[in-house]
């Protein structure tokens, strides 16, 4: 039998992304209004949907701002904090970076969130892609370095986690005895990043499971050995296939047996009722882009100015520039590479390409039917244990994806039953 798809709705609100925030209906006042996010959680949790998830960015280019709101954002804990308040099940997903962010600061929050959502919080682990400017304490290391300091990070904030266990509570009002001292204990860690002494300041209790961005053969080896979930980009079938196949081996290897990652790749859906109304929503949210901004966008991928690509012919993955020094993200530049090997596109059609003017992910554009047949079959083809939904375009395709393609899948039988849904921990992580 086909096991049940996991599923989460980003609350990036990326339904304004590109020039859709200038839609009569996009709702923009409402960006920095947390009863909009309350709202849309209390719907997906109806829709029987696993999870909430906010990514997150430590940098603004102001620049960015006079087009769109960009990286501009709320705190994605604080914002949680307040979903899984008005909430009873779902699970709360939030971004924490192990560059930036203390292990002291990282498993208060956490701790803090677990407590406020009852238990429904999890762990988003991102090495980072900008933000070092904001940060001059520590020097931003090159990508396999902010793996390094990324292990080191986990194993602080785990230990801190389960430095003041909840089982430690006493309250034992007639004896005055609070908690059971001895059972509290600091963690002494000195590393090359980090020198904690713990313990963590409130007690803790359950499981919180790990979501881990970041798919270059270092990020595989990392989410192999430690990550319940990844949050991926695979904008093919073939492309998820190919990681959830990796991902398996290696975390075999690692020794987690029947423990691999959940491969829960970034889906982008700009939906409509009809396939054509879909396509122009698509086509309006990116016209902002002009030619020296997309070929911007592209440089920034391949880590490299773009200067001179012919226009006049396919492109071969040696047309594209290596790259002048450290990419912000290896995955995104390796997947473009990849694309263009196996596609040869012409400089057009490489600077209309999704992962060009949008991302790297796996996109439908098209009626809700049309993305129910493709989510029926990248799970029969086992590519993927789920997604995590980014409607785009407009708060329509929010509307499409609730309403229409999370009931239509359930009664495909690939979602687990509303009204006997396990919860998120045990989805998340088996346990
Ligand atoms: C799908 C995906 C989502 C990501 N989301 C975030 C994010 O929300 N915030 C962030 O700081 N970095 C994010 N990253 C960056 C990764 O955490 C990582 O630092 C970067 O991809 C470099 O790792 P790599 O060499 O394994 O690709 C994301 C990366 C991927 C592939």
């Amino acid at each position: 039998m086909k096991r049940p798809l996991i599923t989460g709705l980003s609350l990036a609100a990326t339904w304004l992304s590109g020039s859709a925030w200038r839609r009569a209906d996009s709702g923009v006042e409402r960006l920095f209004d947390v009863a909009l996010y309350e709202d849309l959680a209390r719907r997906a949790e109806q829709a029987g949907m696993d999870f909430v998830f906010r990514p997150d960015t430590l940098w603004l280019d102001p620049q960015t701002q006079a087009t769109g709101p960009g990286t501009s954002a709320l705190d994605p804990s604080l914002l949680l904090a307040c979903v899984a308040r008005a909430t009873q099940r779902i699970g709360v997903v939030t971004t924490l970076s192990t560059s930036f962010q203390e292990p002291m600061h990282i498993a208060r929050t956490l701790a803090s969130l677990q407590a406020l959502s009852q238990g429904r919080a999890a762990w988003n682990l991102v090495t980072g892609l900008d933000g070092q400017d904001n940060f001059g304490h520590r020097p931003f290391a090159a990508a396999d370095g902010r793996y390094q300091q990324a292990e080191e990070c986990l194993r602080v904030v785990q230990a801190l986690l389960g430095s003041y266990p909840a089982s430690a509570l006493r309250l034992d009002r007639a004896s005055g005895r609070y908690a059971q001292a001895e059972a509290i204990r600091p963690i002494h860690h000195q590393g090359p990043c980090f020198q904690v002494h713990g313990p963590l300041t409130l007690p803790t209790a359950g499981r919180l499971p790990l979501f881990q961005a970041g798919a270059s053969d270092t990020g595989r080896g990392f989410a192999a050995r430690h990550a319940d979930a990844v949050f991926a980009a695979t904008p093919t079938l073939e492309t998820a296939s190919e990681l959830r196949c990796a991902l398996r081996q290696r975390a075999l290897a690692a020794g987690r047996q029947g423990q691999a990652p959940q491969v829960l790749p970034g889906l982008s859906l700009y939906l409509a009722p009809q396939r054509h109304d879909a396509e122009a929503l698509h086509a309006q949210a990116h016209r902002h882009l002009d030619t020296g901004q997309r070929l911007a966008r592209l440089a920034g991928i391949l880590g490299a100015p773009v200067a001179g690509l012919p226009a006049d012919r396919p492109l071969t993955p040696d047309d594209l520039p290596a790259p002048a020094g450290p990419v912000r993200s290896r995955t995104h530049a390796e997947l473009l590479r990849r694309r263009v090997e196996r596609e040869r596109p012409t400089l057009a059609a490489l600077l209309a390409l999704p992962e060009v003017v949008a991302s790297a992910h796996w996109q439908v554009v098209g009626t809700p039917d049309d993305a129910v047949q493709q989510i029926l079959a990248w799970q029969a083809a086992e590519a993927i244990d789920g997604f995590i939904a980014l409607p785009g375009g407009s708060p329509v395709s929010l509307d499409l994806l609730l309403d229409q393609v999370l009931p239509a899948l359930r009664a495909a039988g690939a979602l687990h039953p509303v009204a006997s849904l396990p919860t998120f921990a045990h989805r998340v992580t088996g346990a």
